[in-house]
């Protein structure tokens, strides 16, 4: 296929050292017949990077972090690097979440950088974009999708080192979701931009949706036309949650 379905869990500030057996259960579900379908990634946070690679290894399941810095090293306290992310045995790192961007003001500027910083490094940058209820109720939804694809979304972008993520702020955590026609025309929308913009390499780059997924919407979220996987918060905190969106391929 020309993209690999992709299920990327965040777990956001969760997870303590006992959830490694979470992760193991997740382990246990990804028998050969999903992994032959779907790639699933673990994002926990920083302390656990470490610990859930070497949990995760050999499994296939990718482990990355939730955030980098887009400098290798200095002076940057309570930052990490995408180096270190890589050093640890991480394989990608959300940048750009709406999170960061409304909680620590970060910019498309920044998303960028930091998502260049994650190809240096040999990650893979899963790049978070999506409109807030406000700019959708005001007819401005693609207004600012596009600005964010201009703002962040880096110039040596590939399918090997970008993924892009559509989070609806307003579909976050709230079990609020678009309906499958506007699903659909964001994610449309995306795809052509990346086509104008990569030619051929734009086809290789997944866009996920994220926002409110959980068991009983995935069947639809991910049948949608252009929605590669999923970036799942709450509902990837638990194995059989998170594996059942998964085995949704
Ligand atoms: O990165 C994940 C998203 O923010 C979605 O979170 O699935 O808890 O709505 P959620």
């Amino acid at each position: 296929a020309l993209r690999t379905p992709l299920v990327v869990g965040n777990w956001k500030m969760n997870g303590l050292k006992a959830s490694a057996a979470e992760l193991g259960r997740m382990i246990e579900g990804y028998g050969p017949e999903l992994r032959w379908k779907v790639q699933m990634a673990v994002c926990p946070p920083a302390t656990l990077i470490q610990t859930f690679c070497v949990v995760a290894l050999g499994s296939r399941i990718w482990i990355g972090a939730q955030d980098c810095n887009a400098q290798q090293s200095g002076a940057f306290t309570g930052d990490i690097s995408a180096e270190m992310i890589a050093d640890c045995g991480g394989g990608l790192v959300i940048v750009g979440h709406s999170e960061r961007r409304t909680i620590y003001a970060e910019t498309d500027a920044e998303a960028r950088a930091k998502a260049e910083a994650a190809r240096r490094a040999g990650l893979v940058a899963v790049l978070c974009i999506g409109e807030t209820e406000a700019e959708r109720l005001d007819g401005r939804a693609i207004a600012v999708i596009d600005s964010q694809l201009s703002g962040s979304v880096p110039d040596g972008a590939t399918g090997s080192n970008l993924v892009l993520a559509y989070e609806p702020v307003w579909a976050i955590g709230s079990g609020r979701t678009p309906t499958t026609a506007e699903i659909a025309e964001v994610h449309g929308h995306i795809r052509k931009w990346l086509d104008r913009r990569f030619g051929k390499e734009g086809e290789r780059i997944r866009i996920l949706y994220g926002g409110s997924v959980k068991p009983a919407n995935a069947v639809e979220i991910l049948a949608i036309d252009n929605v590669d996987g999923a970036l799942v918060g709450g509902a990837s905190l638990k194995a059989a949650d998170f594996l059942a969106i998964a085995a949704t391929y």
